[in-house]
């Protein structure tokens, strides 16, 4: 298969899978446990029907949104997710440039591999820091300022990974980041020799907002659930959330909220936006889909706070879904993450064109010129 021949999620899974050594290819399709919160982001669609209506006028759709104040040309938008040169030797700079041509926002991790300064040059368009909270205080300042400094539009505050998620594929695979030689990855990346080459021969492998900070700098190969455990501040809570929301002025939001409770909570604080999410199922399987919950948090907050639905999106149908519920907008990290190691920056492009092209597609078929027409008249729920 080539990238020509990708139409859908499973094909640039498919192709991923091809390019990558299992440790790094598991690291992305993997999430907790027994993967049943993973499995459901994505069925929970299923228990929901569009229902159409025809004779409207089609021709002219527009597909703009606007999520805390960034105006989209299209109502999903790339989350953050870390250490993409990894999947692909562009890594952030390949999704940086495909969101910027499809004029979509494109999310930065703290975890990311090229640095939030080289990505403003590249990308004018709307941009995302994605913040974790360390304890160490100088790292934190040190992170917001640098996010200010690029010119970051939107700061978005991680809130579900307090501890390490339990992922058993990253443990089974030994999985490290940089990746570790050993026999079996050793194994593994002469079975995948494009690969194994672009990592040895491109640019070194660097978590350049955190290489200042780490004692040992990023050749201290750890598994993302150590930096979770080691790294990351347990004690944070909705006052640091609220300081935090102080300190950056603009907009902000918070990642990973699932409960009503949170999220007017979170709108107390003074953020601008949720994501709805369960980090991708990473973190605790067995707690509930976001789309699953959406209704409930949509009806809670009204027009206070923008809503994002993330998590197991893979169709322009399920963008319609989430925004007929009451979402402004979606997000997605696995969906671009397997088009990035199939065919960087080709392959993001391809995948958010494909995305365009769906949702175009469907919202004719919808019978929908905006997407402020859609609205729960339009679903209907199965059970
Ligand atoms: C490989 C990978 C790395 C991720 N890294 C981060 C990260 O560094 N920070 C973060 O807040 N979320 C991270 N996420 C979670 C995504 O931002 C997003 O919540 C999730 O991918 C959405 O689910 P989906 O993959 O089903 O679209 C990561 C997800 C994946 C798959």
């Amino acid at each position: 298969m080539s990238l020509s021949h990708c139409y859908n999620f499973q094909d640039f899974r498919t192709l991923a899978k091809r390019r990558l050594p299992g440790p790094i290819f598991h690291y992305i399709d993997g999430a907790a446990d027994d993967e049943i919160t993973y499995r459901r982001n994505t069925s929970s669609f299923d228990d929901v029907d569009l229902v159409p209506n025809v004779l409207a006028g089609v021709q002219n759709v527009d597909m703009s949104t606007q999520v805390m104040g960034q105006k989209l040309d299209m109502p999903i938008y790339c989350a953050p997710t870390a250490l993409q040169r990894l999947f692909h030797h562009d890594g952030e700079r390949a999704v940086a440039k495909a969101a910027t041509k499809h004029g979509t926002m494109f999310g930065v991790s703290s975890l990311a591999t090229v640095s939030v300064e080289e990505i403003a040059r590249m990308a004018p368009g709307p941009k995302m820091f994605q913040f974790y909270f360390h304890k160490d205080r100088g790292l934190n300042d040190a992170l917001l300022e640098r996010a200010r400094a690029a010119e970051f539009n939107v700061l978005a505050l991680t809130v579900d990974t307090i501890t390490g998620g339990n992922r058993e594929r990253d443990k089974r695979t030994g999985f490290t980041s940089p990746p570790r030689l050993t026999p079996s990855s050793l194994m593994s990346f002469a079975l995948h020799p494009m690969w194994a080459w672009n990592f040895l021969t491109k640019e070194k492998f660097d978590m350049p907002h955190l290489s200042d900070h780490v004692s040992a700098g990023t050749n201290l190969a750890v598994s993302v659930g150590d930096y979770f455990s080691t790294m990351l501040d347990q004690s944070m809570n909705w006052e640091d959330a609220e300081k935090l929301c102080a300190q950056w002025g603009g907009q902000f939001a918070l990642k990973g909220i699932m409960s009503v409770e949170d999220a007017m909570r979170a709108i107390d604080i003074g953020c601008t936006g949720i994501m709805v999410s369960n980090h991708g199922g990473r973190q605790l399987d067995g707690s509930r889909a976001p789309f699953d919950q959406l209704a409930e948090i949509c009806d809670a907050v009204g027009d206070q706070i923008d809503v994002i639905c993330e998590g197991g999106i893979q169709r322009g149908t399920h963008v319609l879904k989430a925004l007929s519920v009451g979402a402004r907008a979606c997000s997605c990290g696995r969906l671009y993450l397997y088009a990035l190691a199939a065919a960087g920056v080709a392959g993001v492009d391809r995948v958010l064109e494909n995305m365009k092209i769906e949702i175009e597609r469907d919202m004719k078929l919808m019978g929908i010129t905006r997407l402020n027409q859609l609205s729960r008249n339009n679903l209907r729920w199965r059970r």
